[in-house]
């Protein structure tokens, strides 16, 4: 399976009377193993959340409930934007690509499965670093 530096993924929907269920396994529908989960919730309207670039953790997202919007930056072909506001529907990010997350429905929840522990010294939280870095490897 080879990845994009990014990729709308559709998950399975199983459904019946009883209701909708979609899963995810590591590695097979996602291309990593997964070390953490957070989400993200209750965000007010007005804010923005990430406005940064990770230099070796992968993750993928899904909009649990609600919609959010993901604007997404290589450093090099421009921004591209997704709104994500189906749970069976979700995003997966490479390492070195800065991220913005806006447009919060209130009901939104932003589940984020990803591939490292929590680890500051991974965040690149300067855009003009994150510019200097993609070009020293291209
Ligand atoms: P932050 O990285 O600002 O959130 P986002 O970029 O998703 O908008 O994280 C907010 C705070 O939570 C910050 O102090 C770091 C802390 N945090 C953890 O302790 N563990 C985690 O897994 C995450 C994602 C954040």
């Amino acid at each position: 399976m080879r990845f994009p530096k990014y990729k709308l993924i559709e998950l399975t929907k199983i459904t019946d009377g009883r209701g909708n269920l979609t899963f995810i396994e590591a590695e097979r529908h996602i291309p990593f193993k997964i070390k953490r989960i957070y989400f993200i919730y209750d965000v007010p309207r007005d804010q923005i959340r990430g406005s940064h670039a990770h230099k070796k953790l992968h993750q993928f997202i899904i909009p649990i409930n609600g919609s959010f919007t993901i604007a997404l930056d290589d450093g090099i072909r421009g921004i591209k934007k997704y709104h994500l506001m189906k749970p069976n529907v979700g995003l997966y990010i490479a390492p070195m690509i800065w991220r913005e997350f806006n447009n919060f429905s209130d009901d939104a929840v932003c589940l984020c499965i990803v591939s490292e522990f929590y680890k500051n010294n991974d965040y690149i939280r300067n855009y003009e670093d994150f510019i200097k870095m993609v070009k020293k490897h291209v």
